[in-house]
């Protein structure tokens, strides 16, 4: 998510700095954004100078100093954990400065949960895009309590300037507008399969021919990955105590194999 963050914001003419502890994270990022550019290239979309002039804009960097001093706007991406995302959050705050708007791309975790660890909460919010962020128009903006309407203004503004299309979620629910619609929805396809209705593959093509989605519930699950909509759905549960996100066990069967979709090549659908 971070990387392709990055390209589509370098795309729209914004300096970015890509920070990961991890070096082998920031390679892979740089050319999985690179090669969704080449593709557009060849396709005529995009020119030969435009991919380079992008390219160009992103710093990736492994020492936060460096990363984040004058930084105006950061965003982070990483894993979907409670105290991972606390301790990120901290340490970003060590480096910025007060007048920084901070974001944070959790789907499960509304900013509220984080706040107490950012030195300034009320320039804290979700800025939540989508998967894949290069090609996902929307980009859900959600104000926390805590979060002043000027913050707002701002990260509606600049998921703008980054070409995208961004709602404003005014007050805080979990799964914000489209996970809180797709995840339930997903849960009825991991049913009616568990049931016996239906097979996957059927069940995919009914919903792309019957919704015309682009693509079915298990492809998606794949693309998203089993472990993130598991983790999805059971911090549902934790946070709403309502039985309609309960992780189903057809799903756990599949994470537990390790079977986790797109990035291990095997999911719901056998290849990828
Ligand atoms: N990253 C970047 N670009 C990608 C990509 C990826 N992972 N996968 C495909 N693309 C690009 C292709 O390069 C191609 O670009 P081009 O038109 O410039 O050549 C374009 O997408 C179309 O690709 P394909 O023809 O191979 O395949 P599709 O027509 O099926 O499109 C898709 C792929 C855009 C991913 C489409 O299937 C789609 O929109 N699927 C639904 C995605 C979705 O619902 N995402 C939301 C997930 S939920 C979420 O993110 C919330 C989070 O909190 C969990």
């Amino acid at each position: 998510m971070g990387g392709q963050i990055a390209h589509q914001a370098a795309l729209h003419g914004f300096e970015v700095r890509l920070l990961s502890r991890r070096p082998e994270r920031l390679e892979s990022a740089m050319r999985d954004g690179a090669a969704v550019l080449r593709r557009r290239v060849e396709k005529g979309k995009l020119s030969h100078g435009e991919l380079a002039a992008a390219v160009a804009r992103i710093t990736p960097l492994t020492d936060p100093a460096t990363a984040l001093q004058g930084a105006e706007l950061v965003i982070e991406t990483v894993a979907e954990d409670r105290d991972t995302k606390r301790e990120v959050l901290q340490r970003i705050c060590e480096h910025v400065g007060d007048d920084v708007i901070i974001g944070t791309n959790s789907s499960t975790l509304p900013s509220s949960l984080l706040a107490a660890h950012v030195t300034c909460p009320e320039r804290f919010l979700n800025v939540h895009f989508f998967n894949p962020p290069l090609l996902m128009p929307l980009v859900e903006v959600v104000k926390g309590p805590h979060t002043a309407e000027s913050t707002v203004n701002s990260a509606m503004d600049f998921a703008e300037a980054v070409g995208k299309t961004p709602v404003l979620v005014r007050r805080e629910t979990y799964g914000f507008v489209v996970n809180r619609i797709l995840f339930i929805a997903m849960q009825e396809a991991f049913r009616l399969v568990e049931g016996g209705y239906v097979s996957i593959e059927d069940c995919d093509i009914a919903v792309r021919n019957g919704l015309s989605w682009p693509m079915g519930m298990f492809e998606l699950a794949d693309l998203v990955g089993l472990d993130v909509v598991e983790s999805i759905l059971a911090e549902g549960l934790a946070q709403t105590g309502e039985q309609r996100w309960a992780p189903p066990a057809i799903l756990h069967e599949h994470v537990a194999r390790g079977e986790l979709g797109r990035k291990t090549g095997r999911g719901f659908l056998k290849k990828h």
